[in-house]
C-alpha cells in the first residue's frame, strides 16, 4: 500500500518551508480561498507525476522570489527527493537518480479529482484520455513503452506531412496502425473491467451517492472513424494509405488514439445534459470505479480531493469518505471548512493552513 510518511515541502508555489506528517488513513486539510489547500495538492501530485495537473510552466509553480521548486517525501519507507530548476530536473529516490516518471507513478500512484483539473464526465477529450490512460497504464504497465512508440511515430508522420514528404510515410503509418490497435485493445479491456467493477459493486458502494437504480454508460470512441474496424490493423493501414491525399492537404493526421474519447451517458441522458452537480457526481463515481479497479489489482493509490464540499451534500461526501476509509487508501482532502465533515474521528487527523503554513489541529 502507497502511503505518504512524511513530507518536506521546501519550495512550492506559496507554501513555506516545512515538515509535515499525514495520517496514515485521511488527512482533511481546511483553509480559506487563497491559502495554499489546492497547492499543497498540487504538490503532491507533482511528486507522483514529475509535472502539474495546472500548468506546464514550471515558472508558474516555483515560489515568486525563487527558481526552483523541491519537495521531499518517504513513502513506504523510501526517499523520494524532487528538485527542479529550469535547465535541470533530478528525482532521486534513495540516493539513486532516476530518469523516468512513469517509475515515480508506479512508486507513489496518486489519484486526483479536483475542480481545477476539471470533471472527467462532461469534461474535455484530452482530460477524458488523460484519466483513461492513467488507469490503463496502472492495469499494464507495458503500456507504457507502447505509447512512447506511438507518440514519436505521430510526430514523425505529422513532421512528414507538415514538409510535403512521402518518403518512409507509408511505413510509419503502417507501424502507426500496428501501435493504435495495442493501445485501443488495452483502452477497451480497461473499459471493460471497470465496468464489470460497476457491476459488482453498484449496490454496495454507490447506493448512497447515486439514488439506485442508475444506469451508467461510459463507451470509448477510439479516434477512428466509425467506418473502421479499430481492432483491425488491415483496414486501418488501408484506410490511412487511401487517406494520404487528404492528410498531405491537412498536414497533420487527426484521427487515432490520439483523438479517443469517452462518451459517458447516465439514465440514457449524454453527459452534456446532465447538471453540473450530476457531472461531479458520475465523475466521483468515475473515479471511484478507476481506484477500486487498482484496489482490485492489489496496488493501492493515495488519493487527493480538493474542495471536497463545493457542490457535493453531506450524504454524498459521507458516502465517498466512508467507501475511500473502508477500502483503506490514505486520502488527502480540502476544504473551505464551513461545515463539519462527516469523518471517522479514530482514522482521520485534521490540519489548517494559512498562508502557505500548514498546522495540525
Ligand atoms: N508560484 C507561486 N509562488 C507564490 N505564491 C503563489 C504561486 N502561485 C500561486 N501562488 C499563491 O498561492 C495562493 C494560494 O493558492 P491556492 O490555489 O492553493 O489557494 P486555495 O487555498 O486552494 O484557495 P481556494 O479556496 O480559493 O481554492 C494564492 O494566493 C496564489 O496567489
Ligand atoms: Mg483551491
Amino acid at each position: 500500500m502507497a502511503a505518504l510518511e512524511k513530507i518536506h515541502i521546501l519550495k512550492f508555489r506559496n507554501l513555506s518551508d516545512q515538515y509535515f506528517t499525514p495520517d496514515k488513513a485521511t488527512n482533511l486539510i481546511l483553509g480559506k480561498n487563497g491559502q495554499g489547500k489546492t497547492n499543497l495538492i498540487e504538490s503532491l501530485y507533482y511528486l507522483g507525476h514529475g509535472r502539474s495537473f495546472k500548468t506546464k510552466n514550471l515558472k508558474d509553480i516555483v515560489p515568486f522570489d525563487d527558481h526552483q521548486i523541491q519537495i521531499t517525501a518517504i513513502v513506504d519507507g523510501q526517499k523520494i527527493s524532487l528538485n527542479k530548476t529550469r535547465d535541470k530536473s533530478q528525482v532521486v529516490v534513495d540516493g539513486k537518480k532516476i530518469s523516468s516518471n512513469s517509475f515515480l507513478s508506479q512508486l507513489l500512484p496518486i489519484q486526483i479529482i479536483s475542480p481545477d483539473r476539471g470533471f472527467v464526465v462532461g469534461g474535455v477529450p484530452k482530460l477524458k484520455r488523460s484519466y483513461l490512460d492513467w488507469g490503463v497504464y496502472h492495469d499494464n504497465e507495458n503500456t507504457l513503452k507502447t505509447y512512447a512508440a506511438f507518440k514519436k511515430t505521430l510526430k514523425n508522420i505529422n513532421t512528414l506531412l507538415n514538409n510535403g514528404e512521402q518518403t518512409q510515410l507509408d511505413e510509419w503509418l503502417v507501424f502507426l496502425a500496428t501501435l493504435s490497435v495495442e493501445i485501443t485493445k488495452d483502452r477497451f479491456a480497461y473499459i471493460a473491467s471497470l465496468s464489470t467493477v460497476l457491476k459488482e459493486n453498484k449496490s454496495k458502494e454507490f447506493a448512497s451517492l447515486v439514488e439506485s437504480p442508475f444506469d451508467f454508460i461510459f463507451k470509448l470512441q477510439t479516434g477512428w472513424p466509425k467506418e473502421i474496424d479499430p481492432l483491425n490493423e488491415q483496414k486501418i493501414i488501408s484506410y490511412l494509405l487511401n487517406s494520404k491525399k487528404t492528410l498531405m492537404k491537412t498536414k497533420h493526421l487527426n484521427s487515432g488514439p490520439h483523438r479517443a474519447n469517452i462518451d459517458f451517458s447516465l439514465d440514457g441522458q449524454g453527459e452534456n445534459y446532465l447538471s453540473r452537480g450530476e457531472q461531479k457526481k458520475m465523475s466521483f463515481v468515475f473515479w471511484m470505479l478507476q481506484v477500486l479497479e487498482l484496489v482490485k489489482n492489489k496496488k493501492k493509490p493515495i488519493v487527493l480531493i480538493d474542495d471536497i464540499s463545493s457542490e457535493l451534500d453531506e450524504i454524498k461526501i459521507k458516502s465517498i469518505i466512508d467507501f475511500l476509509t473502508d477500502i483503506e487508501v490514505q486520502i488527502f482532502m480540502t476544504d473551505i471548512g464551513n461545515n463539519k465533515l462527516p469523518l471517522k474521528e479514530e482514522k482521520s487527523t485534521s490540519f489548517s493552513i494559512e498562508n502557505g503554513v500548514i498546522t495540525r489541529f
